[in-house]
């Protein structure tokens, strides 16, 4: 029979069926607590997300674009240093953008896993790669990655695994999740000749750092008080977005840009029922964003057992990819 479509499929899902997302219990939690916070992962709805895709086309947000310039420009770099038949497993593979131009330069990958939490996203995304690389077996494993994860028995036990966690993700992570998350990585290599390709966001200039999280345009101001918009459609509360504008600040101690939304008034939310008080200047801590230097990385990473084997930055030194590999 002659095929009508030349649209390739990936392997059935892998389900592991994560826990959805409990959006009151952790609202009403973040906001009980003395530094009112709200978690992050939460600013990503429909809108959060378009937002954030035009945040990545601004002047001032430099990580997308350079990252993306980095594995372009050295991608016969990284796929040398990589080496043949890489098992490549990719956390939080979203639309796996930024994986067609790895997979396009690994010589005779074994085979492409993304792990993401959105059942769509995953699905999608691992038919196109399907698609585009009609060789290459794709497994996709719908799972939470802050969780533990069994990947698939059949048919992935084959290649070296090489970890894929771009996009300076791993720069939302507090010191203490950022550690586990560096084990987690570790425990799905299964003590094999495991590496861990990465991207992190550099210090650099406090302007530069704090422009790109406050732009002009005002598109990151939107994307941090959609998340007051998308709580009220969700939940029963009664947030004014009015009332709380968006501030990003780098705290160079903590070496992170921390984004807030800060109440312009003496207000009072209520969140089914439950009232929360807010003083004129009180802020709501929406993200972290961790700025890294490559020494510094590494050495948190080494105490999960990874080492730095290489690292390709841009020309300006704006952000790094790094290669570490299982000592
Ligand atoms: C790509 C999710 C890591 O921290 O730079 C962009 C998210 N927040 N502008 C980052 C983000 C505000 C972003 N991450």
């Amino acid at each position: 029979m002659k095929r009508q479509n030349s649209a390739a499929r990936a392997m059935p899902l892998h389900d592991l069926h994560p826990e959805p997302d409990d959006l009151h219990a952790e609202v009403v939690a973040g906001l009980r607590a003395r530094q009112k916070t709200l978690p992050c992962k939460y600013l990503y709805d429909a809108r959060g997300s378009k937002l954030f895709d035009q945040i990545c086309e601004l002047d001032e947000y430099y990580p997308t674009r350079t990252e993306v310039g980095i594995l372009s420009d050295r991608a016969t770099e990284i796929a040398d240093a990589i080496g043949p038949e890489a098992l490549v497993i990719e956390l939080g593979s979203g639309s796996s953008t930024k994986t067609h131009r790895l997979l396009r330069a690994l010589r005779s990958p074994v085979g492409y896993v993304p792990v993401d939490i959105s059942r769509e996203h995953l699905t999608e995304a691992a038919d196109r790669i399907a698609t585009r690389f009609p060789d290459l077996p794709v497994w996709p494993v719908c799972a939470d990655f802050n969780a533990e994860i069994d990947l698939p028995e059949h048919g992935i036990d084959g290649g070296r695994r090489l970890i894929f966690f771009p996009g300076s993700t791993i720069g939302n992570f507090d010191e203490h999740a950022r550690r586990a998350l560096l084990r987690r990585m570790r425990d799905l290599c299964e003590g094999g000749p495991g590496r861990l390709l990465i991207g992190i966001d550099l210090i650099k200039d406090v302007d530069v750092l704090e422009s790109a999280y406050d732009d002009r345009a005002g598109v990151t101001a939107a994307f941090n008080l959609n998340l007051l918009h998308r709580l009220n459609r969700e939940l029963d509360s009664n947030f004014e977005p009015d009332h709380f504008e968006h501030r990003a600040r780098f705290d160079s101690d903590a070496s992170r840009i921390e984004m807030h939304l800060v109440s312009q008034v003496d207000q009072t939310v209520e969140i089914d029922g439950e009232s929360f008080a807010f003083e004129s200047g009180e802020v709501i801590c929406t993200e972290h964003s961790y700025k890294f230097t490559i020494d510094g990385f590494a050495k948190v990473a080494a105490e999960a057992g990874w080492s730095l084997e290489r690292s390709w930055t841009d020309a300006e030194d704006l952000f790094a990819i790094l290669l570490f590999v299982l000592n």
